[in-house]
């Protein structure tokens, strides 16, 4: 089938190159010239594992090509919309000045029968105000939202687990749910729940399930601020409740808590949407999840003071990790680099390291000292922070290794991923969030 994919950003990228992977003819659209031309050359313009590869075999198989020119999309029978939708600069709500410049200016190239395909997280409400404009060219708007994670975005694009296809009423809306079912046909031929509803479910399902998300990981955190000041050990606490199936332990890792460019700003953009809508209470807990998450940054920064009796006033901090969560190269809103900025203007000497995250780190924070060696960012620490739990910091840095490195034995682990009883028994002074 031929496609178009407007927005070639970890949305849209990965969905034109999966969509290549399974067969289709895909054209990426974007208006950033330096974007297209780095897909183009088969460069991802992020990290994301798995991306190059399928980005180099679409391209090599002549069914995946990319360009700014939106008149490309003409000829497409359905076009997938995934430009940004970032929080307003002034306040809560979502900006949807891209969804609507990325459908103007598809309108033109509209026939009657192509399927609009809607994939960026919006308000609820968004697709009701867009139908017009494309209804006037004879084609069908549809919601389709996207639940990639960073990090697996091309296996969950490729298999995700579950597909939803938000359309309208009557004929149209059963024949666009139909093409969407071609479009995902591996997915449908294995089984993977496909749901058909309305426009506004289909919204409304994407803005729950990561507001859900981050409840659940601001619950543990503000059972870790409980744990603190009682001597309870919140990982534990995790484990025990995460074997009650309903629970499930899966987003119950506490620590600095969540970032990226989705749940910080998803939640927010949902109370501002529920306040338009009146229902504002519905809600009111987001503030308060986004509250209990932002308060686990000042908690990490706040171990680390404590940990140098009060000041880290020229004192040395190795920084591990800056991405807002491992196997990404991500920092927008990242706890980790926010953690370091923290540190940082409490005049310490901040030092970070990332295996992906530094050049992004870095245009956004030169005032920090990068190293790309993690045993050289190490060296003459008084004191570690974990914040990213890569693999690299957690499974295979030692207690012994890391105690030949530095200068202080000092550890804090921002994401509870590290043995405490390990790194206490090799000599270290071991800070957990939420532990003893
Ligand atoms: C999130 C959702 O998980 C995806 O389903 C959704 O499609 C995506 O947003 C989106 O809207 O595009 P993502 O932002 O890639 O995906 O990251 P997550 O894996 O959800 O992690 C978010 C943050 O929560 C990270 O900073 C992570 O470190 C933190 N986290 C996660 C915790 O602090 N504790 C946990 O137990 C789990």
């Amino acid at each position: 089938m031929k496609l178009s994919v407007i927005g070639c950003g970890y949305l849209g990228a990965v969905h034109a190159a999966a969509m290549a992977s399974i067969g289709h003819e895909v054209v990426g659209i974007d208006v950033d010239e330096r974007k297209i031309a780095s897909l183009s050359a088969g460069e991802a313009p992020f990290f994301e594992p798995g991306l190059q590869q399928i980005l180099a075999d679409g391209l090599a198989s002549g069914r995946l090509r990319f360009t700014t020119d939106m008149a490309h999309a003409a000829g497409s029978a359905v076009h997938f919309v995934g430009v940004g939708t970032p929080q307003q600069k002034d306040g809560y709500a979502a900006d949807l000045t891209y969804v609507n410049a990325a459908v103007d200016a598809l309108v033109p190239y509209l026939s009657a029968g192509d399927v609009v395909a809607g994939k960026s997280t919006v308000p609820v409400g968004t697709a009701a105000t867009l139908t017009g404009r494309v209804e006037a060219t004879g084609a069908t708007l549809v919601w389709n939202p996207e639940f990639l994670r960073e990090g697996f975005a091309v296996q969950d694009t490729i298999d995700p687990d579950r597909l939803v296809a938000g359309v309208p009423t009557g004929a149209d809306g059963e024949r666009a749910a139909d093409i969407l079912r071609a479009v995902y046909h591996p997915s449908v031929t294995k089984g993977t729940p496909f749901i058909v509803t309305d426009l506004a479910t289909a919204e409304l399902v994407k803005v729950a399930a990561n507001a859900f998300l981050a409840t659940k990981i601001s619950f543990i955190n503000a059972m870790a601020e409980i744990a603190e000041v009682t001597g309870a050990d919140v990982t534990t606490l995790a484990d025990a409740i995460g074997h009650d199936a309903r629970i499930g332990r899966r987003f119950l890792g506490a620590g600095i808590g969540f970032g990226g460019g989705c749940l910080p700003k998803d939640i927010r953009a949902f109370s501002a949407r529920a306040e338009e809508l009146g229902r504002g209470e519905s809600v009111a807990f987001l503030r308060e999840v986004d509250a209990i998450n932002l308060r686990r940054r000042d908690r990490a920064v706040d171990l680390t003071v404590q940990a140098f009796g009060g000041s880290v006033f020229k004192k040395n901090v190795t920084v591990l990790g800056a991405a807002f969560k491992p196997h990404s190269d991500d920092i927008r809103d990242s706890p980790a680099l926010d953690v370091a900025v923290r540190l940082h203007g409490l005049g310490a000497w901040v030092t970070i390291t990332d295996p992906e995250a530094i050049d992004n780190a870095r245009r956004i924070h030169p005032q920090l000292n990068y190293v790309d060696d993690r045993d050289e960012a190490l060296r003459g620490a008084d004191a570690v922070i974990v914040v990213t739990e890569w693999d690299e910091y957690r499974r295979h840095l030692t207690p012994e290794h890391a105690a030949t490195l530095t200068n202080g034995r000092v550890i804090i682990d921002g994401r509870n991923c590290l043995d405490a009883t390990a790194w206490r028994n090799a000599g270290w002074d071991y800070y957990g969030m939420g532990r003893p």
